[in-house]
């Protein structure tokens, strides 16, 4: 099996407990007018980012410090604090305001309590020398050079956790969905999903629902993504053949007036889904629901990936 060969080859270590659910939601399925929908519970395993992480500190020595950016209210700095410190490493984190909320309000506190180091920019621009200060700071923190990783976790090693969250898939659910839908920030769940998808020859369709600007969140990225992806599992020497031409997302956008700015659209779709007791977060599960609430939208077998946890 082609996930128990990944799992040999790159040795990731242990954050989450796999699978996650799949869990049928018929009720709202209907409210929606679907055929059927499922939800892909990420978010019972600490959200999506834990899949990347396992990949990310894999043979990382004890001690390690990890330096990374991303919003006020970022799941992957958290995830990242989180976890790095469950396994004994530090973490140095670079941030950027992004407007308050509940969920970023909770993020950013909890942020500041997991984190060794937190450094505020006082906006995106100030971003670049916050970073660099995180950097330094981080390289007073523990033994050896630290390791950075990009903004939202966006590495092919991570998204090497997406293909297999993907891959599971294929164990809970038969025939293939009509569509996967996914939030896009930085691109790397949606490229491994894209990825399994176009491994396995279903003919799904990936919906990656941009909710952060076109220069982080874009399909170019994304498929360069699971291209580099593809050319890391194959130089393990497991046989990972994929055309280019079968690994395919489609974007729509869902941003509204900015990153974590809530949508009038988004916020209907959460309101709706907290009806059935689905709980989503305003970034992300909100927008990338709500684009299942269009009037244009009528497919029949619909999984969506939800990825926020919340702390
Ligand atoms: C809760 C949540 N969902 C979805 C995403 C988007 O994932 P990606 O950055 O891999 O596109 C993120 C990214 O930070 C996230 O925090």
């Amino acid at each position: 099996m082609l996930a128990t060969k990944i799992r040999a080859a790159f040795a990731p270590c242990s954050l989450g407990a796999w699978p996650t659910p799949l869990e049928e939601q018929p009720s709202l399925a209907r409210a929606l007018g679907l055929g059927t929908l499922w939800l892909k519970r990420e978010d019972r395993a600490g959200g999506n980012k834990v899949r990347g992480l396992e990949f990310l500190f894999a043979g990382v020595p004890p001690q390690s410090v990890f330096v990374t950016v991303g919003a006020t209210g970022s799941s992957h700095c958290l995830t990242t604090a989180r976890c790095a410190r469950a396994r004994g490493h530090h973490t140095a984190v670079a941030l950027f305001p992004q407007p308050e909320t509940e969920a970023s309000g909770r993020i950013a506190r909890a942020t500041a309590e997991a984190a060794t180091v937190v450094i505020r920019a006082r906006s995106l621009i100030g971003l670049p020398w916050a970073a660099l200060r995180a950097w330094r700071a981080a390289q007073r923190l523990g033994s050896g050079t630290p390791h950075w990783i990009p903004g939202g976790g966006a590495d092919p090693r991570a998204v090497i956790g997406h293909v297999l969250a993907a891959l599971e898939l294929e164990t809970q659910l038969a025939p293939a969905p009509d569509v996967i839908v996914v939030p896009l920030g930085t691109g790397g769940t949606a490229a491994g999903i894209a990825l399994a998808i176009a491994w396995l020859g279903w003919s799904t369709e990936v919906i990656a629902v941009r909710v952060a600007p076109w220069f982080v969140a874009n399909r170019w990225r994304t498929l360069r993504l699971a291209r580099k992806t593809a050319a890391l599992i194959r130089q393990t020497g497991i046989e990972f053949n994929v055309p280019r031409s079968a690994i395919r997302v489609r974007v729509v956008d869902a941003m509204g007036k900015g990153y974590g700015h809530p949508t009038r659209e988004g916020e209907r779709a959460r309101a709706l889904a907290a009806e059935y007791a689905v709980r989503l977060d305003p970034t992300y599960g909100a927008k990338a629901f709500g684009f299942l609430q269009r009037a244009d939208v009528k497919v029949q077998r619909v999984v969506f990936w939800h990825t926020f946890a919340w702390p």
